[in-house]
């Protein structure tokens, strides 16, 4: 496995002084890090973060692997109901691995293809159902709350569309992913006897792709989880190192702390150069938004504190969005996203047209043309200083996306720490929900249904 950090664009002597980093800023960071390890340390060592221990959970691994092979054969689509936390990651996994959904051949049972039902339009759920056949389909529910009204609604219609064709043998085709104490998703998995498993308490749902979360989908589709989560402890041990040059997830944060602090450059742009790393992009905008935006920091101050994740696709986004990012508002960073092995090579035919738009290309392949239009790119945006850096990954497997998953998660892990933030609530979530379930008539809600009765008397 082999992920690598290149801040070199980020430097003032790339991008000047007011813009980049300097000697004595980059000294400063190094004392910073040092203090938000330890912080993270601390934290982890009373128990409050569990992510970093989901890679060595063999016995979970096991676990998932027999019942994936106890259904193995009997199905040509999983469809998972969830959303955020639990959605995103198995999102990102089946891109990686299988490739991005407009070019994902059909599902069969060999090689099952997964459907994600995580919104509620009802335009997008009923598609998705007549694209999917019940005798054919394996349903995996997720929610560590047990009580998300998005994904009860949505599995409601999902259990009732599995019972229409299956009758009582619906439950032995639904597998319930969800906390083991709390919920009304653990009673009903109790009640109707689904194989369920457990996310631990101490994992908030956008740290949960290595849990039980990402896992089950995953090995439900053919995924190798024994790998991705190898990868995934290969950089938990290199997350727990002082040294800056071992420790990538430390020296990423400490270099997009300095950046967004002293520069101000409150937007970071995720740019993979990889269609397969799309479904990442993606999630690490989850994870960064919701563990980064917050009104207070740790003594109860008010912040206000985010850098708003954008997520960008090289090169597709050059030709949409670098415009702006050339000229608009110096207010971004840029963190390249770079696979160095495709998959396979696609050679450019050589074709002497007499044409110079064309021949040029012939004979060169487009993993050449991808990497010199993703370094034109990072040196246009430093040449106009316009900071950027960039993550390697040798290629995309499962070892290698279980490490840049983990290497994400501490990287924002560490974040919270030299922003002296919990990283791992979403207390801003939480009125907007309220406010839903008052609408549709949940017993207990009332206050908020008069607070929204007066909001809406406001408005006129
Ligand atoms: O990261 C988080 O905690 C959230 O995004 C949750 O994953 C999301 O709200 C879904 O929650 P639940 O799994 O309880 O349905």
């Amino acid at each position: 496995m082999s992920i690598s950090f290149d801040p070199r664009n980020l430097l003032a002597s790339m991008v000047g002084d007011e813009n980049g980093l300097t000697q004595a800023e980059l000294n400063g960071g190094q004392e910073a890090a040092a203090s938000a390890l330890a912080g993270f340390r601390k934290g982890y060592a009373e128990g409050l973060y569990g992510f970093p221990d989901l890679p060595g959970n063999k016995k979970l691994i096991q676990e998932i692997e027999v019942v994936a092979k106890k259904y193995s054969g009997t199905y040509d689509t999983v469809c998972v109901v969830g959303i955020g936390g639990s959605a995103l990651g198995c999102w990102a996994v089946d891109c990686a691995m299988r490739g991005p959904h407009p070019v994902q051949g059909s599902g069969t049972t060999k090689r099952p293809r997964l459907v994600i039902l995580d919104n509620v339009d009802p335009d997008f759920l009923n598609h998705a159902l007549e694209s999917m056949s019940p005798k054919k389909t394996l349903v995996v529910v997720i929610a560590k709350s047990g009580s998300t009204a998005e994904t009860m609604g949505g599995f409601l219609v999902v259990r009732e569309w599995l019972m229409n064709s299956l009758g009582k043998k619906a439950a032995g085709r639904i597998i319930a992913v969800t906390s083991e104490g709390r919920g009304d998703l653990k009673v009903l998995a109790t009640q109707e006897g689904y194989v369920t498993f457990h996310i631990p308490e101490n994992v908030g749902g956008r740290f949960s792709v290595l849990s039980a979360v990402g896992l089950v989908p995953a090995a439900l589709i053919g995924v190798n989880i024994k790998k991705l989560c190898r990868g995934a402890a290969e950089m938990t041990t290199a997350a727990w190192s002082e040294d800056l040059e071992t420790n990538l997830a430390l020296s990423a944060a400490v270099h997009h702390w300095l950046i967004w602090t002293k520069k101000n450059k409150s937007i970071q742009v995720a740019f993979p150069y990889s269609n397969f790393l799309w479904g990442a992009a993606f999630w690490f905008r989850q994870l960064w938004a919701e563990s980064l935006g917050k009104a207070k920091d740790r003594t109860g101050a008010v912040v206000n504190v985010g850098q708003t994740p954008v997520a960008a696709l090289g090169t597709t986004d050059q030709h949409s969005q670098v415009q702006l990012y050339m000229e608009g508002p110096n207010d971004k960073v840029y963190s390249f996203w770079v696979v160095e092995k495709p998959k396979k090579q696609v050679k450019i035919p050589k074709a002497k047209l007499g044409l110079d738009g064309f021949d040029y290309l012939g004979g060169q392949s487009m993993g050449k043309l991808l990497d010199a239009e993703r370094r034109a790119t990072e040196a246009a945006l430093a040449t106009n200083g316009r900071p950027n850096c960039t993550f390697t990954l040798e290629r995309v497997d499962e070892e290698h996306l279980g490490a840049f998953f983990q290497l994400m998660e501490f990287e924002t892990a560490f974040m919270g720490e030299l922003l002296n933030i919990n990283a791992f609530d979403q207390e801003g979530v939480e009125l907007g929900k309220k406010f839903t379930y008052a609408l549709m008539g949940r017993s207990g809600w009332d206050e908020f249904k008069e607070r929204f009765a007066d909001y809406e008397k406001k408005r006129g």
